[in-house]
């Protein structure tokens, strides 16, 4: 079968024909129909990853269907329609991952393949109303989303809420799901077509990051925030600080721009602000997650779909940003 795999070359992403992985006991063989990118699959690629094991299949997002079962599996399951949840061993705590927890797509082979082998207890039903594209699109990105915003942002139906660079594959689902409780959502964006794409599909104002002062322009629309949902981290949490209503709740999953210099402490003791970190979510929020998009019937935004043989010209539209939503991967 084909593969993508993570090498030790220059290029070090290398498709490449692979055996068709074998089945265990409690394991089932699902035929991808499409994936779908995360950033962490680029930071592989450029070396910015711990631990990377070179052979490894790439990617963690995937829907497809079930073509065989292991013994101890039930036949039922054969021609499901599935997507993956792409934990592995997040273990028993509901709030925060095992040590030997990792992310599906190295170093266990992930789904940028045309099979993929997985325990049968990583499925989920594909929810009707979603295309492929948009199934591949969902796992990673929408876990990580609804545990910023739920189980940390405690968000609720009226609250205000900002996600910062809403063109980010997660940031869109943090979008989508804020909008779909009946938030207030702002966003922030390097683009000005991004920040008007999301004010057309219902948030309330949005501004770009680029400009220095964005934040006062933030404060006065808003009047305030009760959550911000960030991935970019560096400086500008300083910024949130400033525009957050008392006791409201910083949300962070990334750190794309670093460490800040500095951290305003003083200003976020005064007004009881929580600063708090956010990784992925266990595997019951990732059912909880599913079931919340079949019930809102949200669809992930796609930026663009294509062929398997053109995949590594999506990690080079990952890598120069432009992108807003995921890019998905057909087979
Ligand atoms: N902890 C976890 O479980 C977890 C899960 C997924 C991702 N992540 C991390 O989160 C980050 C984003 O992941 P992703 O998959 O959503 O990546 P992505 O699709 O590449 O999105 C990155 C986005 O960051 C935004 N950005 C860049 N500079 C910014 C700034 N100064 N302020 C605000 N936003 C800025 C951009 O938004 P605009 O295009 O709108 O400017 C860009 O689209 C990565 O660092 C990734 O490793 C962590």
């Amino acid at each position: 079968m084909k593969a993508l795999l993570i090498t030790d070359q220059q290029e070090p992403l290398l498709i490449s024909e692979i055996d068709k992985p074998k089945l265990g006991p409690n394991q089932v063989l699902v035929r991808l129909k499409a994936v779908a990118l995360n950033r962490r699959d680029q930071w592989i690629r450029q070396g910015m990853y711990p631990n990377i094991q070179f052979g490894s299949v790439l990617g963690s997002d995937g829907a497809g269907i079930v073509e065989r079962v292991g013994s101890e599996v039930s036949d039922s399951l054969i021609d499901h329609e599935v997507i993956i949840n792409p934990n592995v061993n997040w273990g028993k705590n509901e709030m925060a991952q095992s040590s030997d927890y990792s992310v599906l797509g190295m170093p266990e082979n992930g789904t940028f393949a045309e099979y993929i082998v997985v325990h049968e207890n990583r499925l989920a039903d594909k929810p009707e109303h979603l295309s492929w594209n948009e199934a591949a699109a969902l796992p990673l990105g929408g876990l990580t989303a609804f545990r910023a915003i739920f189980h940390h942002g405690h968000l609720k139906p009226g609250d205000n809420v900002l996600i910062s660079g809403v063109g980010g594959g997660v940031a869109q689902f943090a979008f989508l799901f804020s909008l779909a409780i009946g938030a207030n959502v702002y966003v922030t964006s390097g683009a000005d077509e991004k920040v008007a794409k999301c004010i057309a599909s219902g948030a309330k104002g949005g501004f770009n990051y680029k400009e220095e002062s964005w934040f006062k322009a933030a404060q006065k629309a808003s009047g305030g925030f009760d959550v911000v949902i960030d991935s970019a981290g560096g400086n500008q949490i300083n910024d949130f600080i400033k525009i957050m209503k008392p006791a409201g709740r910083i949300v962070f999953y990334g750190a794309t721009n670093g460490t800040p210099q500095k951290l305003d402490m003083f200003r976020m003791f005064w007004n009881q602000i929580t600063l708090q970190g956010s990784t992925m979510g266990n595997d019951h929020e990732f059912e909880e997650m599913v079931a919340f998009v079949k019930r809102h019937e949200v669809h992930p935004v796609i930026d663009s779909v294509r062929p398997f043989h053109d995949i590594i010209s999506a990690f080079d539209d990952m890598k120069a940003g432009k992108q807003f939503g995921k890019l998905v991967v057909t087979f």
